[in-house]
Parts: structure tokens; sequence; C-alpha cells
């Protein structure tokens, strides 16, 4: 088939190179030169693992292109994927959807045969039917299909989740429309992944509902762990119990910082705003956010108790400053609040992140990138891990450096507490 990625960010260049991947015809398009110049020529805007590979296998072979020029590639093509950013709009909840409409209405110039519009950016309820308002006219009436597709892709596992989907969501209530769709997600189906046809407001409604749902789970099991913490119980074992039931699952169980990145807090901001809009107070969802939002003051004061209350001129060295692990994307990490606090309380901040030094950091005072994991630790009072990376899994502190009387305080239980406590090293967890 003939696809159409408008937005080649995140989500429109993942999920562009899979289906050029599964053979399709894919022309991602972005209105900034550079980017566009850039992949073309095999370098990527954002780091996720295996996607560099794919995108100059499938460039190479002639089933992805790149473009700026979005009218020409939307005539050339038979379903157009919107995949443009939705960030929350200053000073409110609710979800920006300017960038849609504008391309929206560019499309529309380019509409002279059937072509499907789907939505692929994570948008409110009702959207779709707004697009469809801008899309008609008379002459247009019979040559357009809005339909919505969310994707359900995590950072550094984006990928994987493209091709072994749990499942497949298309909302339409137009048969000719869902036929293409079901065609061109074939590949996976017959791999397994579920397909659900719905209407376009329910797709639309999954996406968001999901979402708050994973938030809400990470906020329980994090508030599960402050309990543990005061009773005396590892919350290790907690989710373990409680993910063995099949009704609660034991993913996103798992207890740590406040949950961050460009999904969660946005899509839970977001969704609390279509309740005011639909006249439905979203009480759970709601607490949950600022239950997460205290979460990250509640990670400080453990800091601050462990260092005795006496932050100034400590060196505090955080492992990994990304919202989680295999990403390189700061947005919404409780790093960017954590290191502003410790820093205008006097502390001297060293970090290391495998994804590499951070720009978003440079401006705090008292903040250095340190380019390994042992000189980010030597001479620290307290090392902080942050994200789960696979080379902060096996790191040997007792070995690490000679004066090892640093403190630990291990925000994602990577390690064990007994082999800490054998080591004779001061370490702190979460729920344990
Ligand atoms: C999330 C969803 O998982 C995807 O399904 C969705 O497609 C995506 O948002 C989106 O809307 O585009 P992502 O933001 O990449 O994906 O990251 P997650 O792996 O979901 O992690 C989000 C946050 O929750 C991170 O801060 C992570 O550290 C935290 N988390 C996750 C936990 O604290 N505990 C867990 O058990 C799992």
């Amino acid at each position: 088939m003939k696809i159409c990625m408008i937005g080649s960010g995140y989500v429109g260049l993942v999920s562009g190179v899979c289906f050029a991947d599964l053979g399709n015809n894919v022309i991602c398009v972005d209105k900034e030169t550079n980017k566009i110049d850039n992949l073309k020529n095999g370098i990527i805007p954002i780091y996720e693992p295996g996607l560099e590979e794919l995108v100059k296998k499938n460039f190479k072979n002639g089933n992805l292109n790149f473009s700026t020029n979005l009218k020409d590639s939307v005539s050339k093509s038979d379903i157009i994927f919107i995949c443009v950013g939705t960030p929350t709009k200053k000073n409110t909840n609710a979800a920006d959807l300017s960038q849609i409409f504008a391309v929206t209405r560019e499309i529309k110039k380019s509409i002279k045969k059937y072509k499907i519009i789907v939505t692929k950016s994570t948008v409110p309820v009702a959207t779709g039917d707004e697009i469809e308002k801008i899309l008609s006219t008379s002459k247009l009436k019979k040559l357009f299909s809005v339909v919505s597709n969310p994707e359900f892709l995590r950072e550094g596992e984006a990928i994987r989740d493209f091709i072994y989907p749990d499942r497949i969501v298309i909302g339409t209530s137009e048969i000719r429309a869902n036929k293409i769709m079901k065609n061109l997600y074939s590949p996976l189906i017959s791999k397994g992944a579920n397909y659900l046809n719905t209407n376009r407001r329910a797709a639309e409604l999954i996406k968001y509902a999901s979402n708050a749902f994973l938030a809400s789970k990470i906020t329980f099991i994090n508030e599960i762990s402050n309990l543990c913490e005061n009773i005396g119980v590892n919350i290790e074992d907690v989710s373990i119990g409680m993910g063995l039931d099949k009704r609660i699952g034991s993913r996103f169980l798992r207890a740590g910082p406040a949950y961050g990145g460009s999904c969660f807090p946005k899509d839970t901001r977001a969704i609390t705003d279509t309740g005011i809009k639909f006249k439905t107070d979203l009480s759970l969802i709601k607490s949950v956010i600022k239950s997460n939002d205290n979460r990250t003051n509640l990670l400080l004061k453990r800091v601050q108790h462990i260092l005795k209350n006496k932050i100034k001129d400590k060196i505090i060295c955080f492992l990994g400053v990304t919202f989680k692990a295999n990403t390189d994307d700061m947005r919404e990490s409780s790093c960017l609040k954590m290191i502003p606090f410790l820093s205008k309380k006097g502390a001297n901040i060293n970090y290391f992140d495998p994804s590499g030094k951070k720009k978003i950091l440079q401006k705090i005072k008292n903040v250095n990138y340190l380019s390994s994991i042992k000189e980010a630790c030597l001479n620290a009072d307290l090392v902080i891990i942050h994200t789960e990376w696979n080379e902060f899994k096996s790191i040997n502190f007792k070995n690490l450096v000679k004066k090892k009387n640093f403190s630990i305080y291990d925000m994602r239980n990577i390690y064990s507490y007994k082999k800490m406590k054998r080591d004779n090293i001061k370490y702190f967890c979460i729920g344990r």
C-alpha cells in the first residue's frame, strides 16, 4: 500500500519504518528540512534501539522515503497517518490540537481520489469528528474516511511493540475503511495480534483510558511501597503476589520514582479535560495526577533524610536522568524536579547517562556530566540510581572507587538489599 506519515517524530518515524519493513511504500513527511535531510543520510533524530538499522535498510531498498513536501506526498498515497504532536496547551490540562488541524487543512487540498485519513497521534475523544468537519465539502463527500488508530508503542521497545502488538485498534464505522486497515495490518494479525474494530470515539478513548489506567497502576504500587516502608514489608513480594492474580497482571507494578515521559503525564491531564467537556468527574485519575506530583517531593525528603539534612556542598551522583531506561527522552523526568531542588540547596550534582549529556541540565548550577559510571561516582556522598539501564544492573560498588563511603539510593530496586548489607554499603531503596 502507499502510505504517508505526516510528522516524523517518535510515532510517525517508528510506525512508518515498520510499515515499510512489512513491504509497503512509505513516505515520512516533516516540515523540518534538516531532520528530513538527516534521515535520508541515515541520521536518526531520536534514540530508539534497532531504529537506525531499519531506516537504512528500508531507505536503501526503496520502501521508505522522506520528504518535506506534504502536498505531493499526500497525493501519492492511499492512507495518510497524522502523527504530529499533541502537547499540553499552555496553562491548561487540554491537548493542543493546532498541529492536527493545520495538517488536516493541508491534506484537504490534495484529496483528488479516495483516501483514508488516520489519526495515530493521541487525540481527545471527538477529534476525528472535527477532522471530518474540516474535510467535508460537497465535492469531497465520498473521497475520504477519517479513522482512529491509536499507537501503543513504548519508547525503548517501540519496534518490538509495533511488530508484536497486544492489540490493533481501528476506530471506524465504515466497512470500506475497516477492510483496508485490516488488510494493512494483516501480517501482524496473522502472527497473532488481536484486531479490534470499534467506532472512532471509542478508539480515541481506548488510548487515553489505557494510559490513564497504566499510570494509575504505577501510582497505586508506588503508594503501596510507601506503606511497605512504614510496616517493614518488601514491595517486591507484594508486587509478585498481586501480579500472580491474572485479573491484576504483573506488568507495570514496579515501584519507583514518579512516572514521567511524553505520554502518561500529558494524557492523564488531557483525559480530565475531556471529563469536564463531557460533564464527567474523573476523580480517580485526578488523584493519580496529584499523587504522582507529590511523589517527587516524597523521594526528595528521603534524600534529605539519607544525607541527615545536610545537603549543602554534598556531592550527589545521578545514574540515569531520563524518564526511564533505553531512551534519551528527558520529558517530565522526575530528575527535572530533583536536580534543580538539590542544586538550589547547595549540592553538587554529577550525572552519567548512557544516552549522553543533556542540554536541559546545562543551565542548572553545579551540575556536571561525567562520561562514565566510575567518574560520576568518584567522591560522591550519595549515588542515586534513577533509571534501570542494563549498565547499572551489575556495578561492583564495593570495588568501584577506593573511597567507597557513599550511600546508595536505588530508586529502581535493582540491587539486593542483603548483598549491599553484606558488602557494608549504606543502601536505601523503594518499599523494602
Ligand atoms: C507509554 C505506554 O506504555 C505506551 O503503551 C504508549 O503507547 C505510550 O506511553 C504513548 O502514549 O505513546 P512510554 O511513555 O514510552 O509508553 O513509557 P512506559 O514504559 O509506559 O513508562 C512510563 C513511565 O512509567 C516511566 O517513567 C516508567 O519508569 C514508569 N513505570 C513503568 C514505572 O514506574 N513502573 C512500571 O512498572 C512501569
